[in-house]
């Protein structure tokens, strides 16, 4: 037996109403309203057959068809809103932003100790009236040795550990050499420092197979070696930025005559004797002297009528004594950790 009408349309209102509820997104929301409430839709097609009925049925079965349609409209449009809301929270769940997070932050960089340590020292320098100069890394036999006065076999050679590019070239041993171009460049009066990386095959706990130097020339009518005391007992007091001891050791280097090496009281122990200066109470951190007459006479300068002094310290050296540094392989390893200490 058929079911009546009515029945029909009642089990299709329940089946329509539970596949709304059911529907997950706006998309099966509106297939669903076109299924059933479209031009071809179900409950259109019940609209249709309202005139179809016998009589005494068309009243009540074109009431029932309304009520679904109204009922199936409502619950349409009820479960769209409810989509809508549902889709909302979700997106604002995906996109939350937890404020309680800590931050990632940012880790500010800062210069390498051995750049510090030259930036000071030029800053004292160009204050005493110095000009900053540079030259080769690459550099030829005559500026590294010749004109140096460390001819070819003369023993001062073998204190260079040399690393050879060729016969005639060399990674240059110290930045002496740019005395000399700086010479064959620049008349007197000069008065020049000139820093830069230096290289020597060498390697142990105090030697790294390049380090940094920084050379210092003055050449003028005048210049003695009370100049010379002045200027670098001005630049040591500068650098470690206290009164010190200073004292000047006679020594040898084939380009100055006379020579000396300058020792300052230890800044770890104010002279009293410690493992750092070696019980000594002093740290030796220079050489210099007065330009030999032989390397005027290789630039062409006329040494009756100038005189100068020249002097060179390791880079590393004075940072490893200003930072308290003990082992200068610290400075090449560039641990992140070491570093950051220097921002
Ligand atoms: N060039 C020397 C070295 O590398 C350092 C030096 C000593 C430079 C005495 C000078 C000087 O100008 O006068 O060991």
């Amino acid at each position: 037996m058929n079911a009546s009408p009515i029945a029909e349309l009642d089990l299709l209102l329940g089946n329509a109403l539970s596949e709304i509820s059911a529907a997950p997104n706006s998309a099966v929301v509106e297939q669903l309203r076109i299924a059933l409430l479209g031009r071809q839709g179900t409950v259109t097609a019940q609209l249709k057959l309202i005139g179809a009925q016998p009589p005494e049925l068309r009243k009540e079965f074109g009431a029932a068809v309304n009520h679904v349609r109204d009922q199936l409209t409502d619950a349409l449009l009820d479960r769209s809103v409810e989509i809508k809301e549902e889709e909302q929270q979700a997106q604002i769940t995906a996109e939350k932003v937890d404020v309680t997070l800590p931050g990632r932050g940012r880790h500010k960089g800062s210069l390498h100790p051995v750049s510090r340590t030259l930036r000071r020292i030029e800053k004292i320098f160009t204050r005493a009236g110095f000009d900053v100069a540079h030259g080769p890394e690459i550099e030829d036999d005559f500026h590294n040795f010749e004109a140096l006065n460390i001819p070819k076999n003369h023993p001062a050679r073998a204190m260079h550990d040399t690393f050879y590019v060729s016969d005639e070239t060399v990674l240059r041993t110290h930045t002496s050499p740019v005395q000399i171009r700086y010479l064959e460049t620049h008349t007197p009066p000069v008065a020049v420092i000139a820093p830069g990386r230096v290289y020597r095959c060498d390697s142990d706990v105090t030697h790294t197979p390049m380090f940094h130097q920084v050379e210092g020339l003055a050449v003028d009518s005048d210049i003695s070696f009370a100049d010379l005391k002045g200027v670098l007992v001005f630049f040591l007091e500068e650098f470690f930025e206290r009164e010190l001891p200073v004292r000047f050791r006679p020594s040898f280097f084939p380009f100055t005559e006379p020579s000396a090496e300058v020792d300052m009281g230890c800044v770890f122990c104010d002279g009293g004797g410690c493992r750092i200066c070696g019980h000594s109470g002093w740290i030796e951190v220079l050489g210099c002297g007065m330009v030999h007459t032989e390397v005027f006479r290789q630039v062409g300068i006329d040494n009756e009528l100038f005189t100068g002094y020249a002097f060179g310290l390791g880079i590393e050296r004075l940072a490893m004594l200003r930072y308290g540094v003990d082992d200068l392989r610290l400075f090449f390893e560039n641990e992140v950790s070491f570093l950051r200490q220097f921002a």
